[in-house]
């Protein structure tokens, strides 16, 4: 075994969150209940915290230049004005630290094609034209890996549909130690929890929300003002039903219950909760009250985000202070990855 590399159990590692945001299009209602509030949850936990905009992730697909800038620095307030503390955490842009597709390189020389081949996001978002999309967007997941792994994360944050993501880190970090017999990356932890991990389209309960639907009234923009946020949520798709009194109640009713969630997430509650509180009511006495719930906790995270646009030199300050923090703890865990491998150096 290599001297003074790290050999300690999974469990022996630093509690460490990593989690990432593509910087891809606005940022919606299913990105902030799935992903950045639960962010803000575990900086005040008991771990150290370090979250980025995922632009070369983003690249896989065509972005134009300078939405892709424009996106970027937005997403940063967007992090900010939700609570994450850039001081606490660390926050930066995934190409202001090369370490990240540097070992991404070295995964796309552990991960099989066979695994790669399973992803159901790369068949998704490659749809029919697979021979046409990227070969960055097929191997997208071994640099998701190398964003945990060099780190050494110990508890990734996620929604639902990163889950089979964070089974190929899992496979590719026990592959790795296996190759070259020793216990140097950690195990992965999925951390996918609360009463939002997969927000659905609010005009398909059968489809995630997305940036990418055509469709703008499928979602909420976390830039929409109270008008925009009452419209959506007054026409979202609903059954002619009342809403149940209990969880099972739920069952086959997908819009029902993708508002029922948003409401629990918004509200810090259970779904149960919810639904002790507004069963046997119609959708035409809850959806005013999802809209005002929705309207007083979004309002002053879009208000706080164009503040903090107005000051652009300032989020890259910031960015620019989150990429070198970051690179102190991810140089040398290439360096070692680099050792473990035999390249000289
Ligand atoms: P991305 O940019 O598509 O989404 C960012 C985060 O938001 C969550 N999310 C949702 N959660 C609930 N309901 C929804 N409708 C919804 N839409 C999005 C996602 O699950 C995600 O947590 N591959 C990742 C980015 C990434 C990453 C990483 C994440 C790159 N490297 C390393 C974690 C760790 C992605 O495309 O997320």
């Amino acid at each position: 075994m290599t001297e003074g590399v790290q050999t300690s159990q999974t469990a022996d590692f630093t509690p460490r969150v990593f989690s990432g945001i593509q910087p891809s299009g606005g940022l919606t209602l299913g990105n902030y209940l799935g992903a950045i509030k639960r962010f803000v949850d575990m900086q005040d936990q008991a771990f150290e915290t370090i979250y980025c905009m995922v632009d070369l992730h983003a690249i896989t697909v065509w972005q134009d230049p300078e939405a892709l800038r424009r996106n970027t620095r937005e997403l940063c307030a967007g992090f900010i004005a939700s609570g994450i503390d850039p001081e606490q955490s660390i926050l930066f842009n995934q190409s202001q630290v090369p370490e990240h597709a540097q070992l991404g390189w070295v995964f796309n020389c552990v991960a099989r094609m066979g695994w790669m081949k399973r992803m159901t996001q790369f068949k998704d978002k490659a749809g029919k034209n697979a021979e046409n999309a990227s070969l960055g967007l097929f191997g997208y997941p071994a640099l998701m890996a190398a964003d945990i792994l060099i780190y050494h994360a110990t508890h990734v944050p996620v929604g639902e549909d990163q889950k089979q993501h964070l089974e190929l880190t899992r496979d590719i970090a026990t592959k790795f130690n296996h190759d070259f017999g020793v216990d140097f990356f950690p195990i992965t932890e999925p951390v996918i929890e609360g009463a939002a991990t997969r927000v659905m389209s609010l005009r398909d309960g059968s489809k995630k929300m997305s940036k990418s639907d055509p469709s703008a009234a499928s979602r909420i923009n976390m830039t929409d003002d109270a008008d925009a946020i009452a419209t959506k949520i007054r026409k979202a798709k609903t059954d002619p039903d009342a809403l149940p009194s209990e969880t099972d109640g739920l069952e086959g009713r997908p819009e029902a219950r993708n508002l029922v969630n948003i409401y629990a997430a918004l509200a810090d509650t259970s779904v149960d909760a919810v639904l002790t509180e507004f069963g046997g009511q119609q959708f035409s006495a809850f959806k005013p009250r999802l809209s005002e719930l929705a309207v007083d906790k979004l309002a002053p995270i879009s208000a706080e985000m164009a503040r903090l646009m107005q000051d652009q030199a300032e989020i890259d300050r910031i960015l620019a202070r989150g990429a070198e923090r970051a690179r102190t703890v991810a140089a040398p865990i290439l360096k070692q990855t680099y050792e473990l491998i035999g390249m000289v150096g």
